[in-house]
């Protein structure tokens, strides 16, 4: 059954995964599972392990030791674009667009992903290349309409206000058609009205069929729209549980109190 999915394999299961930066553990022995279908969120203090996570997921670190697998296959070892068409994309903490690229452009490129002809075909602009480009932009553009920023699909996407990237960003990470999509600090810099807003893209991406695992420190966004939330603290997991009993966990209450008289 290798490498096929039922309906009991989860999307991502994590078992004993661990990362050493020299003596420091950044991510250590951390296990969890990420249901087909939900949105999990992993939530903790700056430093705790929460990027390093993200980077051994999506193949852009090798893990020191541990499993990742994905809809059913070991992943851990393979490259980040092994790991994108398996399924999965990520946004990053910090954004990443490309200067001089209009926004559909932007979301273009995340689409050669999956293209049968790939990006650099793409750029040669062969005659067999052009029906697929065509089917590209026409996606492209619907998933900046979903994103509700199609009216800016011909500025260019390092112009646009932070919250408007972010949602570029949304865009090109969905272009690939991932199953998985991996969010880290998706409202980051954002305020109040433009989080809101990425609450409801979140759960509409969850409701065309992507799985979400985000990394989020706005705890009202984390605990309205997350089925189950992982809690790390200095590379290890603390807590996992459903958003109304994560708010009850003394130990939880602990470590962001700490944070907050530290701070
Ligand atoms: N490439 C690296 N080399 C060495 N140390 C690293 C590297 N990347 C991260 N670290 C360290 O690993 C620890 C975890 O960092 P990480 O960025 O994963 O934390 P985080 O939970 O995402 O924090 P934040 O909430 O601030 O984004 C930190 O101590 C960090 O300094
Ligand atoms: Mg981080």
């Amino acid at each position: 059954m290798s490498g096929v999915q039922d309906l009991n394999t989860p999307m991502l299961a994590l078992q004993g995964v661990h990362k050493r930066f020299g003596g420091l553990h950044a991510v250590n022995d951390v296990s969890f599972q990420v249901a087909a279908g939900s949105i999990k969120a992993v939530i903790g203090p700056n430093g705790a392990g929460k990027t390093t996570l993200f980077n051994l997921i999506a193949g852009n670190l090798p893990v020191s030791a541990g499993t990742i697998v994905f809809q059913g296959q070991e992943i851990q070892g393979k490259k980040t674009h092994q790991v994108a068409r398996l399924g999965m994309a990520r946004t990053f903490q910090n954004i990443k667009l490309f200067h001089g690229m209009t926004a559909l452009e932007c979301v273009m490129v995340g689409r050669h992903v999956q293209s049968r002809s790939g990006f650099f075909a793409g750029m040669f602009n062969l005659p067999s290349t052009w029906k697929e480009e065509r089917a590209i932009r026409a996606r492209s553009l619907e998933l900046l309409e979903l994103m509700q920023i199609a009216d800016l699909a011909g500025v260019e996407a390092t112009s646009l206000a932070f919250g408007q990237q972010r949602a570029v960003e949304m865009a090109r990470a969905l272009a690939s058609e991932p199953k998985l999509l991996l969010l880290d600090e998706p409202a980051a810099g954002l305020n109040i009205y433009e989080t809101a807003e990425v609450a409801r893209l979140i759960c509409a991406i969850r409701d065309m069929g992507v799985t979400v695992l985000l990394v989020e420190h706005d705890m009202s966004l984390v605990m309205d729209i997350s089925d189950e939330i992982v809690v790390l603290s200095f590379g290890s997991k603390l807590a996992e549980d459903t958003p109304a009993n994560i708010q009850k966990d003394a130990e939880v209450i602990k470590i962001y109190l700490g944070e907050d008289d530290a701070g």
